[in-house]
């Protein structure tokens, strides 16, 4: 898929913005705190209704104004255009338009468009808080399926419910009965939610061992394994994922009662990375950290596009900079077979002539931009 244009009004630093894109390479010069970053945030906030940098809405929305908007044109290959428009409001409500039609709930828009971003922060992936490794995988996850999202969001409420039932264990009058029905959801959620995440390392692993092979120049091995809070002993199938995490649930109700918190399950486990054998996050390098990110970023990609059958837009976000020629040669390497990019730099020089003359070439200076170069007509070709 592609992006045609992007419009967008009082989002962030944009007040106004009407541009259209080149169809393979968009490459974003600024120097720093003119919009860049704002402007791949916007593109994500497209296909998935959140930013990569906020949880609060409202932080997009242009200081002192009463709404934002932003509006893109897709173009997917199996099917026509796809228009997004996401009207967004300071307290936190949204009005989301697909093709003009109304959508209430953001599982019928996941999916609509598909995005990858790495920035910068992303190293945190490989050297952060286990939960930043779980929520890669449900970036992954609910952009390719619906079951999956839901499940998510079901087992969110659900552990919040068992761990408030939990936390009164110690009041007079408390029965162990009231866990009961949440036990039965839990293991339900649970069970969907670590299927999907099994079955997405297994192809995950395999295409991050690849990606890192290559921009190391074969150094290094990267591993990625799922490690369950929960012992699995083989189980995999979603019934006898129930079964283990059925007896795992009976075998902590003790401790569970005494610390007043659900021990085991999906928002326990592990994403585990190695590379030559070694615990990235305690011994990696800061170099492998990052490879290792962007890496499982790619991987990503993969995982997007065997699913949807379509190449997503991938944003890469000030990376460049931060790579030697080497790497920086090895990483356009591995994205020649993505159909759209997006890269923000502060400088130009960064890019070779021959890459700068087949792409679309664009200035931003405080939340303005200005097209340097974009002869390619972006309605040819799809
Ligand atoms: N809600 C908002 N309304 C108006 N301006 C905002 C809003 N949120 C952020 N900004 C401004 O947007 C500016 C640009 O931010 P952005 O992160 O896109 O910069 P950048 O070009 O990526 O810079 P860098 O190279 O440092 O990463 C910042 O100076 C910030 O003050
Ligand atoms: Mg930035």
């Amino acid at each position: 898929m592609f992006l045609r244009r992007l419009e967008l009004e009082h989002f962030r630093n944009y007040t106004e913005l009407s541009l259209a894109f080149h169809r393979s390479l968009n490459i974003f010069f600024g120097k720093n705190a003119q919009g860049k970053t704002n402007l791949l945030e916007a593109i994500l906030f497209l296909a998935l209704v959140r930013s990569p940098r906020t949880s609060r809405d409202a932080e997009l929305v242009q200081w002192h104004q009463p709404w934002a908007r932003v509006y893109g044109v897709v173009q997917r290959h199996a099917r026509h255009e796809v228009k997004v428009e996401i009207l967004l409001y300071p307290r936190g409500r949204k009005v989301i338009r697909v093709n003009g039609v109304h959508r209430r709930r953001l599982a019928e828009v996941l999916g609509e468009v598909s995005v990858v971003l790495f920035s910068p922060q992303d190293v945190e992936m490989a050297k952060g808080e286990p939960s930043l490794r779980r929520r890669f995988l449900n970036m992954a996850l609910c952009q390719t399926s619906a079951e999956y999202y839901l499940a998510l969001n079901h087992y969110r409420r659900v552990l919040e419910q068992r761990n408030e039932v939990l936390r009164r264990a110690q009041a007079p009058g408390f029965q162990r009965d009231w866990l009961l029905p949440w036990n039965e959801q839990l293991i339900h959620y649970a069970s969907v939610l670590i299927h999907h995440r099994l079955q997405a390392v297994e192809s995950l692993s395999l295409w991050a061992r690849e990606t890192h092979a290559h921009l190391s120049g074969g150094q290094e091995v990267l591993e990625v394994h799922y490690q369950p809070s929960v012992p699995l002993d083989g189980a995999s199938t979603p019934e006898e994922i129930r079964h283990s995490l059925r007896s795992a649930l009976e075998r902590l109700q003790g401790e569970e009662l005494r610390r007043g918190n659900t021990l085991v399950g999906p928002h326990r486990d592990h994403l585990l990375l190695r590379v030559n054998g070694i615990e990235l996050r305690t011994f990696g390098s800061q170099g492998q950290q990052r490879t290792a990110a962007l890496s499982l970023k790619l991987a990503e990609l993969r995982w997007l596009e065997h699913n949807l059958g379509e190449t997503p837009l991938l944003l890469l976000d000030d990376v460049m900079s931060e790579l030697d020629e080497e790497r920086r040669r090895r990483v356009m390497d591995l994205t020649q077979n993505v159909e759209q990019i997006f890269i923000t730099c502060a400088q130009e020089r960064t890019f070779s002539e021959a890459i700068l003359r087949n792409a679309g070439v664009f200035r931003i200076e405080e939340g303005r931009v200005t097209v340097v170069q974009n002869e390619i007509p972006t309605g040819v070709g799809g």
